[in-house]
């Protein structure tokens, strides 16, 4: 199919927020640079914010407050949606591509729980609906997928996906910073959800996860389906017994391929300190992907903020305007072939995944404690690959373990008989280690 080649590429953009204003910002920015790559301007022709912003909207022909007049405004060639949230974000988007207007968004939880839906309007209405600013801010990870690594067969990905939690977690760790302070100063950074316990809980990592191995494993988005665990739980000492065994505490989504299933979680991970991942720090996101051929990649870069994050937006709005410019209307974005695999696959249940564990059981400091917990893991075939005791209190030790490899139905059998012991005076923490094995490629 082939139509017109436009003068200029026309851009309807909802929410002027952190990333709306970042790509408003941009557009103007490098208009020069972008026009040469484009090989026509790209012009922001309708602007609707909920609060009015008339210094940034000055030049601009259109402005308000209403997302629907842009997704109706046949002016608009592309609508951009930086609104985040589903309400009004899910009609808008909806609205849009029903009239035949190409979408951009950068709403994470829109297309981790509504994609399916929307990516299948989309094809209905011959349109695209392009999404690289939701996963990882400024890393073109979906393009990496997509495009870079599209003759391999992925078997695994993991990364570092929230910039919040992972700016808690470096903060916490490099000086001793209490959670909540971090948390504060990251959402004076504009890194932070509207909601932040979505960071620190994992939702965010979490839609972000749902979209990757959607992409990555070509199976339908199953947000539902991905474990997810916060990173809330996490104390000082766990960061500091982690630090003494060789390791740093990440906030890891985990997508890997298996003979049993898919498996998607999200939660805080014990990375070995010699891995490039565990060096990764403040806002940093970095992305871990394992395919068949090239074996392992690795994408990082800043994962939040009104520029990285524009950086994505106005990528992938240049590729439409590039789109448009060679005179196709074919929708790119989702690619044909992916989100619709033939594989029967199921995501499995966090139970039966298998993996390393970090455990730290609040004990009485008596003889034979030690004795009794190893024997119930060995009851279970958990065997034991390093073990320290640091005093807690007078009355108690942490006894701090780490395990070799063992199913996790098993060790939460093994823990609530743990738990259950006289000797153990508290909550028993349990973080799982990435080892990243060849076994596991
Ligand atoms: N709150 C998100 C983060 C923003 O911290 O990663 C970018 O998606």
């Amino acid at each position: 199919m082939s139509k017109e080649i436009p003068e200029k590429f026309r851009v309807g953009l909802c929410g002027l927020g952190t990333v709306g204003g970042g790509t408003l910002n941009l557009l103007a920015d490098n208009s020069h640079e972008i026009q040469r790559r484009v090989g026509c301007p790209i012009e922001i022709v309708h602007v609707a914010t909920r609060s009015p912003k008339p210094d940034l909207v000055e030049g601009i022909a259109r402005s308000g407050s209403d997302p629907f007049a842009v997704a109706n405004d046949p002016e608009v060639d592309v609508l951009v949606e930086t609104m985040g949230g589903f309400d009004p974000a899910f009609e808008v988007v909806r609205q849009a591509l029903a009239n035949g207007k190409h979408v951009v968004t950068a709403n994470k939880a829109l297309i981790a729980e509504h994609g399916n839906e929307l990516f299948a309007r989309a094809k209905e209405n011959n349109v695209s609906l392009a999404f690289e600013s939701s996963v990882a801010g400024g890393i073109p990870i979906i393009k990496a997928l997509r495009e870079g690594l599209a003759a391999n067969r992925i078997d695994w990905l993991a990364g570092i996906i929230n910039g919040t939690g992972n700016f808690i977690l470096s903060e916490m760790s490099a000086k001793g910073r209490q959670f909540e302070d971090v948390l504060a100063e990251a959402q004076a950074l504009g890194y932070a959800e509207a909601d932040p316990t979505f960071d620190v809980e994992g939702i965010d990592a979490a839609h972000k996860l749902t979209i990757m191995g959607a992409i990555a494993f070509g199976i339908p988005l199953q947000f539902e389906r991905t474990y997810t665990e916060g990173i809330s739980f996490i104390t000082p000492d766990d960061i500091d017994y982690a630090d003494e065994l060789g390791y740093v505490i990440k906030h890891l989504g985990i997508a890997r391929m298996t003979d049993k299933g898919v498996e998607m979680r999200v939660h805080p991970t014990l990375v070995s300190r010699s891995r490039l991942l565990a060096n990764v720090n403040g806002v940093g996101n970095a992305v871990l992907v394992h395919g068949d051929a090239v074996g392992s990649t690795l994408y990082n870069g800043p994962g939040a903020g009104a520029m990285a994050t524009a950086s994505a937006v106005v990528a992938d709005v240049i590729d439409l305007a590039r789109q448009a410019m060679a005179g196709s209307t074919a929708p790119v974005y989702p690619p044909l072939g992916y989100l619709s695999s033939d594989t029967d696959k199921a995501v499995l249940d966090i139970e039966e995944i298998e993996a390393e564990y970090y455990l730290r059981i609040p004990a009485v400091d008596k003889v034979g404690v030690m004795a009794r917990i190893s024997n119930i893991l060995q009851e279970h075939d958990i065997s034991i690959e390093a073990v320290i005791q640091k005093e807690a209190s007078s009355e108690s030790v942490s006894i701090v373990i780490l395990t070799h490899n063992a199913i996790e139905k098993e060790l939460n059998q093994a823990l609530s008989a743990i738990a259950a012991l006289n000797d153990v005076v508290g909550e028993i923490t349990r973080i799982r280690v990435e080892p990243f094995h060849a076994n596991k490629d």
